[in-house]
């Protein structure tokens, strides 16, 4: 007979490790094109889908988070795997007196409906309009959240609408980048298919 498995306290932390991974993504944004900048994201979350609202956690000390408070809108670029180093740089390095797109040899490129910047090497970029600046909505009028930024603890939340996104017509989902407690992985193992 098999054994029950035993279980034993955790710390918070290391409980918060052991959550399945997540998304990681690159965040940009910036009114002006001399002002654009980018940062790794892993806070990221879906908070709404009718209408679609989104949002991203970023600690006040990042310049990103400067960035963010000052804009409209910022942009959420989701790399691929083969955009490793550039995640790493813009994931390490501060954007507060250099242009992390060229060091991280990634090209950003004028959004459709926001003025901050998506990336093009990216295979799937969303563009956001901070709840502050888009109409009001019920669902944001229930959710109480007019300003489209709620500080949490050590973490501010940016909320957004979704105004457009772009896709790569040959991409393959299940190369982007997963973050887990210091590794990156990928999602490309199916334990159950939609038909199945
Ligand atoms: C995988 C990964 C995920 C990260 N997620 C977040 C995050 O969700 N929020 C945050 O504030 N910083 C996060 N960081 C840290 C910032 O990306 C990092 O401090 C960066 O250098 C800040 O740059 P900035 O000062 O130019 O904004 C993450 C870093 C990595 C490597």
């Amino acid at each position: 007979m098999l054994k029950e498995p035993e279980k034993i306290d955790l710390d918070v932390f290391d409980a918060i490790a052991h959550l399945p991974p997540a998304p990681v993504l690159l965040v940009a944004s910036g009114n002006k094109e001399e002002d654009w900048n980018v940062t790794t994201v892993g806070m990221f979350n879906v908070f709404s889908m009718f209408p679609v609202v989104v949002g991203v956690g970023v600690k006040t000390s990042r310049n990103i988070y400067r960035l963010l408070a000052d804009s409209d809108d910022f942009t959420i670029n989701v790399p691929q795997s083969n955009l490793i180093k550039a995640v790493e740089i813009c994931g390490k390095e501060s954007g507060l007196k250099k242009n992390k797109f060229k060091e991280a040899g990634i090209t950003p490129v004028k959004g459709l409906r926001v003025k901050s910047p998506i990336i093009k090497e990216c295979w799937l970029n969303m563009e956001c309009k901070k709840l502050s600046s888009a109409k009001k909505t019920h669902a944001e009028k229930v959710a109480a959240v007019h300003s489209g930024e709620i500080d949490i603890g050590d973490h501010t939340w940016f909320l957004a609408q979704v105004a457009h996104t772009e896709i790569w017509t040959n991409y393959d989902r299940s190369k982007s980048l997963l973050y887990w407690d210091g590794e990156y992985r990928l999602a490309d193992k199916l334990v159950k298919g939609k038909e199945e």
